[in-house]
C-alpha cells in the first residue's frame, strides 16, 4: 500500500532527525519539518481523503498512532535535552569553594598622601593643628602680605596662572600663614599642607605640586627652637638620626632666611655618583626663616609683642626620597604595581 510506505518513510526519517537533535533549536526545527503546517506528517494525513475508503480506516489508525508516537518522542527529547543543558549550566555555574584565593589588591594612599599625613602626624605630635587655605587664592595673601610687592623680583620666580579678576593659582602655601593669624591671632603653632602651582613643566618640575607651610608664632621665640624643630621632623620622617646643616638664604617673608639641608638620605656622603645627591652628600629639603615683622603685622600681630618662625617644605621631594622615587613623572602615573612592590606595608 502506498499509504503504508509512505508512513514508515516518515517514520525512519522521522527517527533518523530526532537522534541527531543535540539542541532545544533542532528539535524545535523536526516539530516543524513534522508537524507544521506543510509537516511531512499533516500532508500525511491531509492525504488520507484520497485513500480508496477500505484503506483509509486501517492508514486513518496507524497514522493516529504515529502522531502520538512523534509528539511523545518529542516530548521525551525535549525534556532529555532540557535536562542536559541545565547541568550543563549548573556545573558551568558551581562554585568551587575549595580552590585557592586569587591575590587581592587593597587600595592605598598614593605616596605624597602618605608622606603629607606622616608629617603631618610628626607635627601634630610637637603641638601644630592642620590649617587649610584656598588654591584660588589672591595677590593680596600670596604676595603682598608676604613681602613681595608687584615690583619684587621674587614674583617672577613664582610666576603663576592668573585668572581675569586677578586672582591666581596659589603658588606656595605660605599665604595660609596669612589667613591663619587674621583667624586665630598669636600665640599660633600651625601645618599648612596643600597643592600649589607654578609655570614651570619638565622632567623634574611639575606645574602642580606640594607643599607643607609651617608656621609658629609666640613671644620670644629663639632661632634654636626652629632649627630644633625641622631637625626633629625628617629624623622622626626618615625614622633615623640625619646629619642636617642649616644654609643662609633668601625669602621675602623671613629674616633672616635659611634652607635646610640634609645628609643624603641615598649614600650618606660616601658616593660621589650618587644619583640622589649628584656627590654633594646633601639634600635641600626646606626654606625657612624667622617671620619678617612686615608679615607679621599683615597678620595683624604686633611684631614688637610677637616674634616666630615660618617654614616650607616641598611634599613631593620628600615623599620621592623616602620611598626611592626616582622619577617625578611616575607620581602622576597610574602604574600602582611600580608604588606596590616597595611601598606595600608602608602604610597605615
Ligand atoms: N614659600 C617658599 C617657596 O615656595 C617656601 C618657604 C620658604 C616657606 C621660607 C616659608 C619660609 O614659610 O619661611 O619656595
Amino acid at each position: 500500500m502506498a499509504g503504508e510506505l509512505n508512513i514508515n518513510a516518515v517514520r525512519d526519517s522521522f527517527t533518523e532527525a530526532l537522534n541527531g537533535a543535540n539542541s532545544l533549536q533542532e528539535l524545535d526545527e523536526i516539530r516543524v519539518k513534522f508537524t507544521g503546517k506543510k509537516g511531512d506528517l499533516t500532508l500525511l494525513l491531509r492525504s488520507l481523503g484520497k485513500l480508496p475508503p477500505e484503506e483509509r480506516k486501517s492508514a486513518g489508525q496507524e497514522l493516529n498512532t504515529l502522531r502520538d508516537e512523534i509528539e511523545q518522542k518529542l516530548e521525551q527529547t525535549g525534556k532529555k535535552i532540557r535536562d542536559a543543558e541545565n547541568e550543563k549550566q549548573e556545573i558551568s555555574q558551581r562554585i568551587d569553594v575549595t580552590l585557592p584565593v586569587k591575590g587581592r589588591t587593597s587600595g592605598a594612599f598614593h605616596p605624597v598622601m602618605q608622606t603629607m599625613h606622616e608629617i603631618a602626624n610628626i607635627m601634630q605630635g610637637l603641638g601644630y593643628s592642620v590649617a587649610t587655605g584656598p588654591e584660588i587664592e589672591e595677590e593680596f595673601y600670596n604676595f603682598e602680605c608676604l613681602n613681595v610687592p608687584a615690583w619684587h623680583p621674587a614674583r617672577d620666580m613664582q610666576d603663576t596662572f592668573y585668572f581675569p579678576d586677578g586672582r591666581l593659582l596659589r603658588t606656595h602655601t605660605s599665604p595660609v600663614q596669612i589667613r591663619a593669624m587674621l583667624e586665630y591671632g598669636a600665640p599660633l603653632r600651625i601645618i599648612c599642607p596643600g597643592k600649589v602651582y607654578r609655570r614651570d613643566n619638565d622632567t623634574t618640575h611639575s606645574p602642580m605640586f606640594n607643599q607643607m607651610e609651617g608656621l609658629l608664632i609666640d613671644k620670644d621665640v629663639p632661632f634654636s627652637v626652629m632649627k630644633g624643630t625641622l631637625a626633629e621632623m625628617v629624623n622622626a620622617f626618615f625614622g633615623k638620626s640625619l646629619k642636617s646643616r642649616f644654609r643662609a638664604s633668601y625669602f621675602p617673608f623671613t629674616e633672616p632666611s635659611m634652607e635646610l639641608d640634609i645628609e643624603c638620605v641615598e649614600c650618606s656622603g660616601h658616593d660621589e655618583h650618587c644619583r640622589v645627591c649628584h656627590g654633594t652628600g646633601w639634600l635641600e629639603v626646606a626654606g625657612m626663616g624667622m617671620v619678617h615683622p612686615n608679615v607679621i603685622r599683615a597678620g595683624k600681630i604686633d611684631p614688637d609683642e610677637f616674634n616666630g618662625f615660618a617654614f616650607g617644605i616641598g611634599l613631593d621631594r620628600m615623599a620621592m626620597l623616602k620611598y626611592g622615587i626616582s622619577d617625578l613623572r611616575l607620581l602622576f602615573d597610574g602604574n600602582v604595581s611600580y608604588f606596590m612592590s616597595g611601598f606595600q606595608g608602608e602604610a597605615e
